[in-house]
């Protein structure tokens, strides 16, 4: 028999399991076990009268969701640094704490997006598909050309704190560095950087690679059309590890089919999994990776640990250690 007095939690997936333990020791714990999350209806009956649920980004939080947890839920700790996929107003109506696991995997993060600015631009997945096909027979002047990386422009959409660690590295790189956010960012922290603030407009129109780090919201959602991609350079590559919907998929399949820019990379897509007959899938130009940006193992495991925290601290009505409040860019 459960005790009565443990809360009750639901774990939406297996995470790193260490840091699952002072959950485990505090709580009776239900964790998901499966690699594929829950369906739907399962996580509605999972959740019913929880004190505290551990969601991931696959896992939509909305009104149907609190009213199947019931009364008792009192927090819903999200383990991604985004929060797209809870109505964070309806759980404040509810009282009820959001947490997210913000800092940790910004550095993570960024590397993902550089190696993919990098990948893309100097053909890594292509390159490497050619030697497999055995299509290597000399070393060739004009094999797979692609633009320099260092000393290009750099248009950053999106300058929150994993915006800037991408501009840290564009420093390394000698690149001219441009950013443009709703917020126009004070000079203390775009001097260091070397980052210029300019409208959207003209960062598009203006660089070399575009790199995407702004939330999903109802502004941010096709932000990259076929108008703006359209005010891009021809030899543009875009890298998004933001959020799939930031760009309209189809639009970016008709401008890398014709050349309206030169390549993209995406860690994310809309849906995800892309389906296997989505028109990016079939383009040479276009390198996709499964939403991998914050996949390194020490970063896992210090999402886990805030998540846990976050979870523990709403579940015994303490103030979360990293709540959701407003939405600035990641
Ligand atoms: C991953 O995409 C996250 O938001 O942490
Ligand atoms: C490249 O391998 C070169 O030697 O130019």
């Amino acid at each position: 028999m459960p005790d009565e007095r443990r809360p009750r939690v639901f774990v939406a997936r297996q995470i790193p399991e260490e840091e699952l333990l002072p959950v485990r020791a505090a709580c009776d714990a239900d964790v998901w076990q499966d690699e594929l999350q829950p369906s739907r209806d399962e996580l509605l009956r999972r959740v019913a009268g929880c004190d505290g649920i551990l969601t991931l980004l696959t896992d939509r939080v909305d009104d149907e969701l609190l009213d199947a947890a019931g009364p008792r839920l009192r927090v819903v700790s999200n383990y991604a640094v985004g929060f797209d996929n809870i109505d964070v107003a309806a759980c404040a109506r509810r009282g009820i704490a959001v947490g997210n696991t913000p800092g940790v995997l910004t550095e993570t993060t960024a590397d993902l997006a550089w190696a993919l600015l990098m990948a893309a631009g100097r053909r890594l997945p292509e390159g490497d598909r050619y030697v497999r096909a055995g299509h290597w027979r000399t070393w060739g002047p004009l094999l797979l050309l692609g633009p320099d990386v260092h000393g290009a422009t750099i248009g950053i959409v999106g300058f929150g704190r994993i915006g800037q660690a991408v501009a840290r590295r564009a420093q390394g790189f000698g690149m001219a560095i441009l950013y443009h956010d709703v917020n126009r960012l004070p000079d203390e922290i775009t001097q260091p950087l070397g980052a210029s603030y300019v409208s959207l407009e003209e960062l598009l129109a203006q660089s070399d690679f575009v790199s995407l780090h702004v939330n999903l919201t109802e502004e941010t959602r096709h932000l990259i059309n076929a108008y703006t991609l359209a005010a891009m350079k021809p030899t543009a590559v875009l890298v998004n590890t933001s959020r799939g919907p930031v760009i309209d998929q189809l639009a970016l399949a008709d401008a890398l089919r014709d050349g309206v820019i030169w390549a993209a990379a995406l860690d994310v897509t809309d849906p995800e999994p892309i389906p296997m007959d989505d028109p990016l899938v079939g383009l040479d130009n276009c390198l996709i990776v499964p939403h991998i940006a914050s996949a390194s193992r020490a970063t896992r495991g210090k999402m886990a640990a805030m998540a846990a925290a976050n979870l523990l601290a709403g579940v015994r009505g303490e103030p979360l250690p990293t709540p959701v409040t407003a939405a600035p860019s990641p």
